[in-house]
């Protein structure tokens, strides 16, 4: 049965986290093997990460998977991830199914092979009941593109008549966004040393907590992620008001 983690979380503790999984090629290069085996190695954290977020109370997990930049790698490598998309999103359906998770995909899936498009969907169908952890995982995204993509929508709503420009405020831009139906993360973790965004929820991410840690993905435990959880609710928000 679902757990509503609203019950069982630290009162303080971030319910929405977002996790920029760097470090995969120098995890490899450093073993002397080829970037995709650290590919691999880190598609393999992904299931820890998602396992270990009820306990922590984290209801919302979103992963950067590939960027809309990330074409620009080599032909071996962007097919490799491809490949290994295609894999993960075959294997791994079941097991996230039984365990409650909810998967969704935010990106421009244009650019995708239809083969995995219509995987991205058969999940995302199949999950639809789930509500034990949400996990949302961007590919082919870019919170720029996101963010033009949104305009472009808006934009078309107002020449079709539906919208006007008195419409076009922060909570209506919002709903044109991949991530509509999410709440805002509250946390943003970025592994391997890199203190770099990379174009990852631009919008939604305009008050969360950064962490920027040396871990390459890969050796990311979920000790370590519970970690980085606990520091957070030690953390003080305010939104930019002043502390009452
Ligand atoms: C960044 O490391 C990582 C990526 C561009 C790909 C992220 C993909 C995964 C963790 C694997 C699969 C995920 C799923 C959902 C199956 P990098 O290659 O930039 O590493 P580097 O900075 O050390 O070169």
């Amino acid at each position: 049965m679902a757990r509503d983690i609203q019950d069982d979380r630290p009162a303080t503790g971030p319910k929405h986290v977002a996790i920029i999984m760097d470090g995969n090629g120098r995890w490899a290069q450093n073993r002397g093997r080829p970037r995709l085996f650290g590919h691999h190695a880190g598609a393999r954290r992904v299931r820890e990460i998602v396992e270990a977020c009820p306990d922590l109370g984290v209801k919302y997990v979103t992963i950067f998977a590939f960027s809309t930049e990330n074409w620009k790698r080599t032909q071996t490598e962007v097919a490799g991830l491809m490949k290994l998309f295609h894999r993960y999103i075959t294997r791994e359906a079941r097991d996230l199914f039984d365990e409650g998770v909810r998967v969704r995909f935010i990106g421009d899936r244009v650019k995708l092979d239809e083969k995995l498009v219509s995987l991205m969907d058969e999940l995302e169908l199949l999950t639809s009941g789930n509500s034990r952890v949400n996990l949302t995982i961007a590919l082919n995204y870019g919170g720029r593109d996101e963010l033009t993509r949104a305009a472009k929508r808006l934009a078309y709503e107002i020449e079709a008549g539906r919208l006007t420009h008195k419409d076009v405020d922060a909570e209506t831009l919002a709903k044109f966004l991949d991530t509509h139906v999410l709440p805002d993360p509250d946390l943003v973790i970025r592994t391997s040393g890199e203190a770099r965004i990379s174009n990852f929820l631009l919008w939604q991410s305009a008050y969360a907590e950064y962490e920027f840690i040396d871990t390459l993905w890969p050796d990311f435990t979920a000790e370590v992620f519970a970690g980085l959880v606990q520091n957070y609710g030690a953390r003080d928000r305010r939104f930019g008001a002043v502390k009452a």
